[in-house]
């Protein structure tokens, strides 16, 4: 509850700021991605040029294909709606508001992005070049017209199935196996990066476009309790090559070499200095290759201020905002989305205040730093509780 609340209020704030510089702006913003026809998806859409962020590249080479610009990013831009949204200002979300209150939610939503997509001192963090890497984050589904960005620790298996249901190989999500699931040479699921320049184009103009996100940290923790300390068998690398490597560079104490045997002893507070260390990280990430998309930003895996999404769900509200995509894609009476546990998708403070609990101030702050991207464009409140 205090958790909406915060976000609330900062939305106000933003949204007033924001009505106010739209009169100058609003319109500008729609015509500054650029008809480019060189190398890069380099976007402008904010005054000062963004630095590039190097992505790694599965086995450590520079992107080598590059990719025609997608220039006419859908220009159905939605804030161009800013004033209207002064009427959404005082909004709360209850436990179960009204549909018409929903759709308040998603614009504002909406509208935050933009917002943190043109301010300026976030550029480094939310620009990110539409490189072979985020192609390959996202899935097609030709048949009908739907573009999903995959961000590892947000229920992405499950939008998997439904994309597979919709493929047509079987008929509803419970049928599907689920090592087929993550099995790309058999799931029937492209990706976009297999597709010519034109394709691709083509397909980020006209489809539907969406992807997840869930609290920034939250999903930190989950996606180091899962590739380090549950640690499936059928990945070893993590334990073997990445978590030994991460200890080496990071660990305070290096007497502590019990814990360094087979990885088994990756603590938060070592994979937090790594993940805050955005130089010192480059290197290492190289090495990683794709293991990377379970703790890179959600800027570097889809590129949301480059590529104009229809919808970006939250994790928190999954159960209202699957239905919604679902409609909007126009595939509602298609599929369902699985069946979501109660309470699963909920932000847990206490589970956050629990990891953090060992790690020093300065590394919050520098995990934040290198993160904050994330939690200005999807609207998180940042983790003051954890800087007291
Ligand atoms: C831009 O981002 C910074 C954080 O780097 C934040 O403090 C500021 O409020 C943001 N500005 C707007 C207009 O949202
Ligand atoms: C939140 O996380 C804590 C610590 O991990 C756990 O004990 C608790 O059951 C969780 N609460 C909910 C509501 O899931």
């Amino acid at each position: 509850m205090r958790h909406h609340f915060l976000l609330l209020g900062a939305c106000g704030w933003v949204l007033l700021v924001l009505i106010f510089v739209s009169r100058f702006f609003s319109f500008r913003a729609v015509d500054d991605y650029p008809e480019r026809t060189g190398q890069s998806w380099t976007v402008a859409g904010s005054k000062t040029r963004p630095a590039p962020v190097t992505i790694p590249e599965k086995g450590a080479a520079r992107p080598s294909r590059q990719v025609s610009p997608c220039e006419k990013q859908n220009k159905k831009e939605k804030h161009s709606s800013g004033l209207q949204a002064t009427k959404t200002l005082l909004f709360q979300p209850s436990a179960d508001p009204p549909e018409a209150a929903w759709e308040q939610v998603w614009e504002r939503r909406d509208e935050l992005l933009s917002a943190a997509c043109r301010n300026a001192s976030l550029s480094g963090l939310t620009h990110v070049p539409v490189t072979k890497f985020v192609l390959d984050r996202i899935f097609v589904c030709d048949k009908h017209k739907l573009l999903f960005c995959q961000t590892p620790k947000v229920g992405n298996t499950q939008w998997k199935k439904v994309f597979i249901v919709l493929n047509g190989a079987f008929t509803t999500v419970e049928e599907i196996p689920e090592n087929l699931v993550h099995d790309h040479e058999k799931n029937g699921l492209p990706r976009l990066s297999s597709f010519t320049p034109h394709e691709i184009t083509l397909r980020l103009n006209t489809y539907f476009k969406f992807f997840i996100v869930r609290d920034p940290f939250e999903r930190l923790i989950s996606a180091f309790k899962d590739k380090f300390v549950k640690n499936p068998r059928f990945e070893p690398w993590y334990k073997h090559d990445i978590a030994p490597a991460i200890i080496r560079k990071y660990r305070r104490s290096h007497r502590d070499s019990d814990s360094e045997r087979a990885g088994s002893g990756l603590h938060f507070e070592d994979f937090v200095r790594y993940l805050g260390d955005a130089e010192g990280r480059r290197h290492l990430d190289q090495k990683f290759g794709e293991s990377v998309i379970h703790w890179a930003t959600y800027a570097e895996l889809c590129a949301p201020c480059e590529i104009k999404y229809d919808v970006v769900g939250h994790h928190e509200t999954l159960e209202r905002d699957a239905q919604h995509i679902l409609r909007a894609a126009g595939i509602g009476g298609l599929v369902s989305y699985p069946a979501i546990p109660p309470g699963i998708t909920r932000y847990n403070r206490s589970k956050v205040e629990h990891y953090f609990s060992g790690i020093s101030q300065r590394d919050v702050r520098r995990l934040y730093a290198r993160y904050q991207g994330d939690f200005h464009m999807f609207g998180y409140s940042s983790p003051d509780f954890l800087l007291q």
